[in-house]
């Protein structure tokens, strides 16, 4: 690592920043489903990708993938998401969901909620979701969420559930093009967590939250979401595959699609694109 990598910065600051102890998150976790088998890397590609093999290969639900760094972290729409070891959370759950494949975005959206929620406990901010899987604090990204959907025969056979975390990573230390979009919990608390504490939590929240999903359906999660969304009458750009679509974000229906009110009053749903803000 040379001094002129971010990652070396990162270090310096947290000065001490211990590897995960995963003995301290499964031996106290009050989870039912989730959280039954950890496996841990100091370095991997991309925890969704090997929790894939996992799943391929036989691998059960609840089963975690769990990285102190990524070499090739991925995010939505091909994006690169930054994983500096040490600092923040990088993991990936194997589900095994009783969904048709129209049903599986409500994976993504599940878990929205439970980040949430989770992350409403660490900071006196509220956590805000930006459609669909975006957790924003003061309008900057905190946590993000790729859900990989596998489907056999008219049935979702698992689902690889990647959710990465910025928990101690300063904001001075993210690379320069992040600083103004990315936030940390230490930067929104100045408070240096205890990873597995955090890890924990955020576990036992996506356990209790597709639990909730599974014996009460998406009527569970849809309202909690709504309760959460952050563009509610906000105007937006929305970019789609191949056109742009400028309107008022009006909420989420029923089957997760985005509401966007466009400028002939007429109500889109959008089922996939990149929403951008364009007023706070
Ligand atoms: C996004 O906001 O674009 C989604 C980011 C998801 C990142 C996590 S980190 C753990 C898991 N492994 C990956 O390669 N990506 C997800």
């Amino acid at each position: 690592m040379s001094a002129s990598d971010p990652r070396s910065i990162l270090t310096a600051a947290l000065d001490g920043g211990a590897p995960l102890d995963l003995a301290k998150v499964g031996g106290h976790l009050d989870a039912k489903r989730l959280g039954t088998k950890f496996h841990y890397f100091a370095e991997i590609g991309s925890t969704n990708t090997h929790a894939r093999e996992l799943a391929e290969n036989g691998a059960a639900e609840g089963e975690v993938v769990v990285a102190e760094s990524q070499s090739a972290g991925r995010g939505r729409l091909g994006r690169r998401w930054e994983s500096p070891p040490l600092a923040n959370l990088y993991f990936s759950v194997i589900l095994r969901p009783k969904l048709a494949p129209a049903q599986a975005p409500q994976i993504t959206l599940m878990a929205a909620v439970a980040l949430a929620e989770a992350i409403d406990w660490f900071i006196p901010q509220r956590p805000v979701i930006k459609w669909p899987n975006d957790i924003l604090v003061n309008g900057k990204k905190l946590a993000g969420i790729l859900a990989e959907a596998a489907c056999i025969a008219g049935r979702v056979e698992h689902v690889i559930l990647g959710i990465g975390v910025n928990v101690n990573c300063p904001v001075d230390a993210m690379p320069q093009e992040l600083r103004q979009r990315a936030t940390s919990l230490f930067d929104v608390t100045r408070i240096h967590m205890d990873r597995e504490f955090v890890l924990r939590r955020l576990i036992q929240d996506l356990d209790r939250c597709y639990g909730d999903l599974e014996q009460f359906g998406f009527e569970a999660i849809a309202p909690r979401w709504e309760a959460h969304f952050g563009l509610r009458g906000k105007r937006v750009r929305v970019e789609l595959l191949d056109q742009v679509l400028i309107g008022r974000a009006r909420g989420m229906s029923r089957d997760g699609a985005l509401l966007v009110e466009d400028d002939d009053g007429i109500l889109q749903r959008v089922f996939a694109g990149d929403v951008i803000p364009l007023e706070t």
